[in-house]
């Protein structure tokens, strides 16, 4: 199988073939449900060569041999890190929020006494888990809402980035100041251009890895609202379908599921009802799935 080259036929720094793609393409399917069109060759080159460079190797057969046989855990990771797509931003579709803060309220109104449950699915670097603590406080006015946030991703690099909660200042550039105020710190001396969530912020939300395509998810009771966004967009659509399937387990009749702009469940899957942007629900005559909870203590 011939080399790949650069459109511009400069010659790579390692050995890539079509069927190193193929076998990349393959691997990350299989582990992490992502698929890989070919438009993503120079990406998957430039993001594992950096683990060739790392590990002082020169051709991808090479790598891709090593990860196999050896079966390094670390190496799976590090491998599964550099391809997964951790674009994220503060309130980003800013229009789920206000839909949070009303849902979480009347909830609170109904079913006192219990902590609302929040799952982010797919936090990346965790803008989008502070912004939905940040809305719970603000729909509470308290900094200690009665709210339980759990953020997973399947990167654990960007968790660590998430879990630490600092962010280079531009990252809250268009954030009003008030809010700033409330829930940043800002960086001095050595952090200068940087701020940090305030501790209680951080303190709300739970932080684990999870890969969405384990058959096995550690959450037993349902969630009052699940953020599914910008993620799904990576998965086809049999794998899309299975893990809107287990959210549905997770889900009792006022549950919301929140997708990201692009993104369909309709399409994979007749349990839910589109309640319009992104927002679904169970439908109401589904089965009654809050029923099939024992509420045992878990996660
Ligand atoms: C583009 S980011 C979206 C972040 C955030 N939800 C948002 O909308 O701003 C997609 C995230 O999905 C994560 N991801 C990809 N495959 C995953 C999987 N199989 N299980 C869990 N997370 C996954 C990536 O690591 C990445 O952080």
């Amino acid at each position: 199988m011939s080399a790949l080259k650069k459109p511009d036929t400069e010659a790579r720094e390692f050995l890539f073939t079509r069927d190193d793609f193929v076998r990349i393409k393959q691997l990350i399917y299989r582990h992490a449900g992502i698929s890989l069109s070919d438009a993503k060759t120079d990406m998957v080159y430039s993001r594992i060569g950096r683990r060739l460079r790392a590990l002082d190797i020169l051709s991808f057969k090479q790598y891709l041999d090593r990860l196999e046989q050896q079966n390094d855990a670390d190496e799976w990771q590090a491998f599964t890190n550099a391809l997964t797509t951790n674009l994220t931003s503060f309130f980003r579709e800013e229009h789920h929020f206000p839909i949070l803060a009303e849902h979480l309220v009347k909830l609170a109104a109904g079913k006192a006494g219990r902590p609302l449950r929040i799952w982010c699915s797919a936090a990346s670097t965790g803008e989008e888990p502070y912004s939905i603590a940040m809305t719970a406080c603000e729909a509470f006015n308290t900094l200690h809402p009665p709210v339980s946030i759990v953020a997973t991703d399947i990167d654990t690099n960007v968790l660590a980035t998430a879990a630490a909660g600092v962010y280079p200042v531009d990252r809250i550039k268009k954030m009003d100041a008030a809010r700033v105020r409330r829930f940043f710190e800002k960086g001095t001396g050595k952090h200068d251009g940087l701020v940090r969530m305030k501790k209680g912020l951080r303190e709300l939300i739970q932080f684990h890895q999870l890969n969405l395509l384990d058959a096995q998810w550690p959450f037993r009771e349902p969630f009052d609202v699940i953020f599914c966004r910008n993620v799904m967009i990576y998965f086809d659509k049999p794998t899309q379908g299975k893990i809107i399937e287990k959210f549905i387990t997770l889900m009792h009749e006022e549950s919301l599921l929140l997708a990201g702009h692009s993104e369909n469940f309709l399409y994979v899957s007749d349990q839910l009802q589109l309640l319009g942007k992104t927002v679904y629900k169970l439908k109401t005559n589904g089965v009654a799935r809050s029923s099939l909870f024992t509420h045992r203590k878990t996660t």
